[in-house]
């Protein structure tokens, strides 16, 4: 595979794509990468490859003279082939790992031209280019990094570029799934130890393990890729266990919530002990002391700021709001910055019991303490969270609230913790 790479930035490329698995396999002769400088391909006395759009606007255009002169030589010096000219554009066709198959099936020699400034002229995509391409809907400064994007995922399938194929046919999005855990030595770090599964040596179960994982995590971290995927009868005896496995308590009555009476502390107390144990397991220091103890949710029930979740009579969950009132203030965050506008309540204490987990009860948890903020005349919520406490940040996401910066707080008397904070704007 040989890659030109047309660029007014020809050094920078160079650099970066000499260095490494890529490097090593240009060096080895596997593939064959040209940065070439499209200033050197221009026919006016100052060098320029730009000048002002036709019709006004900001920026400069580049010129298609340049382009096409720098183009005629690298398809020159490349000789007969089975060239590709794309164009690097957020206009383009998104980039995917099944775009780079594509290329990497079709054709021998790629030519990535890097536009820069506000554009190219229309004129040389049309003359010249087969394709444009785009790696994200945002819009870089020019695309030799989007070119340098598509150069190592097409040369790392190049045969010959890495190990063995597995090293890619393996791995997130070769087959419409993310990739599985990987884990390396030492067994135990930090207290986490590697899955008791790939430690057995059973090779039938690791593979079993591992595809039930790229399944699962493809569900959660990518349900746009999950949807789109297409499971084999395999696949689908997998995604049945799955399903089983997850078949907690699924809602099928309605949730209400109320608020919390002093006769509801002991079913609190016990929903705060089952919270506490799961965030031990794992391994998230929030509530590992004496606090909150059962005197800080009798004061919020007193307030009138705790309120109770129920699921067929039973309470499934129980959280606390504070305010409007100033709780938190600006120069508590050490850094970033509270967006949302006061009045504001604080959200805290927020939990579901045990059998709960899963099952949805955290969002209604959510949707309820907007309506009570809302009802509070609150503008927005905050909250603070540990930062290892992901179930609660994908809840956090999920609900639109935003990270506003880091805190620290006293999380029992003379003793600091950190903590992120959070918040949801609800105008
Ligand atoms: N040039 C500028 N932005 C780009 C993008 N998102 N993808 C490819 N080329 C670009």
């Amino acid at each position: 595979m040989r890659i030109d790479i047309m660029t007014l930035f020809p050094d920078s490329m160079r650099a970066v794509l000499g260095e490494s698995i890529i490097g090593r396999a240009a060096k080895k002769g596997v593939i064959d990468i040209h940065c070439t400088q499209i200033r050197d391909y221009t026919d006016n006395k100052q060098m320029q490859v730009d000048d002002y759009p036709y019709g006004g606007g900001w920026g400069c255009v580049m010129m298609a003279q340049p382009l096409k002169a720098c183009l005629d030589d690298v398809m020159q010096k490349a000789g007969p082939r089975n060239s590709r000219v794309i164009y690097m554009s957020p206009q383009g066709k998104p980039f995917t790992q099944a775009e780079a198959r594509r290329l990497v099936a079709d054709y021998d020699h790629l030519v990535l031209v890097c536009g820069h400034y506000e554009g190219i002229d229309e004129r040389f995509i049309e003359e010249c280019v087969d394709e444009e391409l785009s790696i994200g809907d945002y819009v870089l400064t020019g695309g030799e990094l989007a070119a340098m994007v598509v150069t190592d995922c097409v040369c790392r399938m190049v045969p010959g570029v890495l190990s063995d194929p597995e090293c890619y046919t393996g791995e997130s999005h070769w087959n419409g799934l993310l990739e599985y855990p990987q884990y390396t030595r030492p067994e135990t770090w930090q207290g986490r130890t590697v899955p008791e599964i790939l430690r057995g040596g059973d090779h039938a179960k690791i593979e079993h393990w591992r595809r039930k994982q790229q399944l699962e995590r493809t569900r959660l971290k990518r349900p746009d890729l999950f949807a789109q995927f297409r499971p084999d009868e395999t696949d689908e005896a997998l995604l049945a266990e799955l399903e089983k496995e997850r078949s907690r308590m699924k809602l099928t009555k309605p949730v209400t919530c109320r608020g919390a009476v002093p006769e509801d502390l002991p079913v609190i107390m016990e929903l705060l002990a089952e919270a506490r144990k799961r965030l031990a397991k794992a391994r998230v220091d929030v509530w590992q002391g004496p606090y909150p103890g059962e005197e800080t949710f009798r004061e919020d029930i007193a307030q009138g700021n705790c309120y109770v979740l129920l699921y067929e009579n039973e309470i499934a969950g129980a959280f606390s709001l504070v305010g409007p009132g100033e709780v938190y203030h600006d120069e508590d965050l050490t850094d970033g910055k509270w967006h949302g506008g006061a009045p504001y309540v604080v959200l805290r204490r927020n939990m579901v019991g045990g059998k709960f987990v899963g099952s949805g009860m955290a969002d209604y948890e959510m949707r309820f303490a907007e309506e009570v903020a809302k009802s509070r005349g609150a503008d927005s919520i905050r909250l603070l969270t540990h930062k290892k406490n992901l179930p609660m940040k994908q809840l956090l996401s999920r609900h639109g609230y935003r990270f506003a910066g880091n805190v620290e707080v006293e999380i029992q008397p003379g003793r600091m913790g950190a903590r992120q904070a959070f918040e949801k704007e609800l105008k």
